[in-house]
């Protein structure tokens, strides 16, 4: 389903399970362009890439959206998840949140020659507004604590810091598994403004 189309001919599209293998392919290479650069300097092979998206995708009240140009490219993604989906993310922030009713930003990237033109924005406020607010009140995400543009992006839409940090662990491009640092940030969902 198409969300809007932007000037630069960049159209957000919303994934279901009848779409998704159109856009499968051109997902996955994007996702292992992207989280091979900065901050994040990961390895994923195919597969891997595959499986994450498969498995999003198959989330009950999942919130997929794509970037494409043309028919075939995907230039970025935002998804969102519901937390208790995410078993080992729920786990750090019970009692803080209510899990049952929060969302989790899951994953989001934009390839670099897209960066810049608030691309990144526009994925985290058609997400937040295509949310579920019957059944959801508060988002949650976790960011690099290296510099990196997302943390503004965020706090410019009204994302604070809870103060929880956790360590992650991935394959980098030189073949190592390092872990990173990344913090939590949340936001009442109702009062962000979409
Ligand atoms: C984070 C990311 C998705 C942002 O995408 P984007 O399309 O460039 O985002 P936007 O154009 O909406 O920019 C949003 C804000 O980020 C910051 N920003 C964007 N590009 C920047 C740059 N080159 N240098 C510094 N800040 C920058 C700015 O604060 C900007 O707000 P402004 O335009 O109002 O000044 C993109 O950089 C990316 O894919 N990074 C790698 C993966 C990643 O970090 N994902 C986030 C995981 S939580």
């Amino acid at each position: 389903m198409i969300i809007r189309e932007l000037d630069d001919g960049v159209v957000i599209r919303r994934l279901d399970a009848e779409s998704a293998g159109t856009w499968r392919a051109a997902f996955t290479g994007a996702y292992q362009t992207i989280f091979s650069g900065h901050p994040y300097y990961e390895r994923y092979y195919p597969s891997e890439a595959e499986g994450i998206f498969r498995k999003l995708v198959t989330t009950p009240d999942n919130v997929f959206l794509v970037a494409t140009v043309g028919e075939t490219q995907v230039v970025g993604f935002g998804v969102a998840i519901p937390l208790a989906a995410k078993i080992s993310v729920a786990a750090e922030l019970t009692g803080l949140v209510p899990v049952k009713h929060t969302m989790y930003l899951a994953e989001m990237g934009v390839l670099e020659q897209h960066r810049g033109r608030k691309l990144g924005k526009v994925l985290v406020s058609d997400r937040i507004e295509l949310m579920d607010r019957d059944n959801y009140s508060h988002v949650v995400l976790r960011v690099s604590t290296t510099e990196s543009p997302s943390l503004q992006l965020y706090k410019d839409l009204g994302f604070e810091e809870m103060g929880v940090y956790t360590e992650v662990s991935s394959m980098r491009i030189d073949g190592r598994v390092k872990t990173d640092r990344r913090m939590f940030l949340s936001r009442v969902l109702s009062q962000v403004k979409v």
